[in-house]
């Protein structure tokens, strides 16, 4: 299917999700060739036809001209900053070097910036975005599946800092967020595996008939079938738009979209932020650990546990500690990790565990020895 055509397939997954944010409140669309037609989108959100687009060297050469032919069609003037692909851009060098190119391109406040890419596109763009001129408009246009489901909505930016990731940003809603499935297929298979796993955590968290639906359906969906994939993009994206409409700056319930996460950023961290381990895998083995020790501690079921676990695996996704890395890990190492995380308060660590398939919780009364037993039985040296 061309990117250009408007057909009655692509008619078939559009949808759209409000995300409700009062004066911030902002629309994400989805659909298939969406940026063949951003244009009809965007259009309409400026006060003067023109903008900028951050994209980096792999997007460039792989999108970044149906974005600005459906500019120029309706005469939106642009500049275009691009940045080198790879997590190593979300840094303050990146950071000075893109403020100013957009300040010599002389963005204004009410001027929007347009952030087409994955994560790292997603969250160096939208910090940018809030720091200059203390807070300009910026659009998300994620070509990553993991970005369409999870870093492109909520206003969450970031760059990261040579003590962790993540660690200095923003909170920044963008006010428009365009998901094209068509932009999907140009993606390697282990990415959208990862950008799954974010997926199968809204099910885990929320909506067990969505689990049910996954369970059904993932096959269509990892064959990235144009109205399958959009279904699961448009329920995880009214997912996470409803938690974030209730608890935009995560004072309380946003912090159960971090389902898997504890363990996961610790399984990340160990093995260094790399190919070893993308991060939606670490999610999806986080998950299962979430839900192995949510049974464990007679919060839910072993059955759910063990459903969990079945679809994880039965999609390819890791649920061992051997699929992680070189399968080795110290418990006290991971402990050690999950004790430095974001999430820790009070020096108490957090965990999202589950009472069932699509009702989670926050517990932060899991001690580390109880952990550090918990993880020796799942594969960890003592
Ligand atoms: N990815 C978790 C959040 O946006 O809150």
């Amino acid at each position: 299917m061309s990117a250009h055509s408007s057909s009655a397939a692509d008619q078939d997954t559009a949808q759209s999700v409000r995300v409700e944010l009062a004066a911030r409140a902002y629309d994400i669309h989805i659909g298939t060739g969406l940026l063949a037609k951003a244009a009809n989108y965007i259009g309409p959100l400026l006060t003067r036809k023109r903008v900028a687009i951050v994209t980096d060297t792999h997007l460039a050469e792989l999108h970044l001209a149906t974005l600005q032919e459906a500019l120029n069609a309706s005469d939106i003037a642009h500049d275009t900053v691009v940045i080198e692909a790879g997590e190593g851009s979300k840094s303050f060098s990146q950071l000075e070097t893109l403020c100013g190119a957009l300040i010599d391109f002389e963005i204004e406040r009410d001027d929007c910036i347009i952030a087409l890419g994955g994560g790292v596109i997603g969250d160096l763009t939208g910090f940018a975005a809030a720091i200059l001129r203390r807070g300009t408009r910026f659009i998300q246009i994620p070509t990553s599946l993991l970005a369409q489901v999870d870093s492109s909505i909520g206003g969450k930016t970031a760059i990261n800092a040579a003590q962790g990731k993540n660690l200095i940003g923003a909170f920044h809603q963008p006010d428009l967020v365009l998901a094209d499935m068509h932009v999907l297929t140009t993606l390697p298979p282990r990415q959208v595996l990862a950008g799954y796993a974010e997926i199968v955590k809204y099910g885990g968290l929320g909506n067990p008939a969505f689990f049910d639906w996954l369970e059904q359906n993932h096959q269509a969906v990892l064959a990235l079938e144009p109205a399958a994939v959009a279904q699961a993009v448009a329920e995880s994206c009214r997912a996470k738009a409803a938690i974030v409409a209730r608890d935009e700056r995560e004072s309380g319930e946003r912090a159960l979209l971090n389902l898997g996460h504890t363990f996961g950023h610790a399984f990340e961290k160990l093995t260094g932020y790399g190919e070893a381990l993308l991060h939606g895998e670490a999610v999806a083995y986080g998950m299962v650990l979430a839900f192995a020790l949510s049974a464990e501690r007679g919060h839910c079921s072993s059955s759910d546990a063990d459903r969990v676990k079945a679809h994880i695996g039965a999609v390819g996704l890791p649920i061992t500690m051997a699929q992680i890395g070189n399968g080795k890990f110290e418990a006290d190492a991971l402990v050690e990790a999950m004790r430095q995380d974001k999430k820790v308060q009070a020096g108490k660590m957090r965990f999202i565990l589950a009472q069932k398939i699509g009702h989670t919780i926050i517990a932060d009364d899991v001690e580390a020895d109880a952990l550090r037993s918990f993880l020796i039985a799942q594969g960890a040296h003592s």
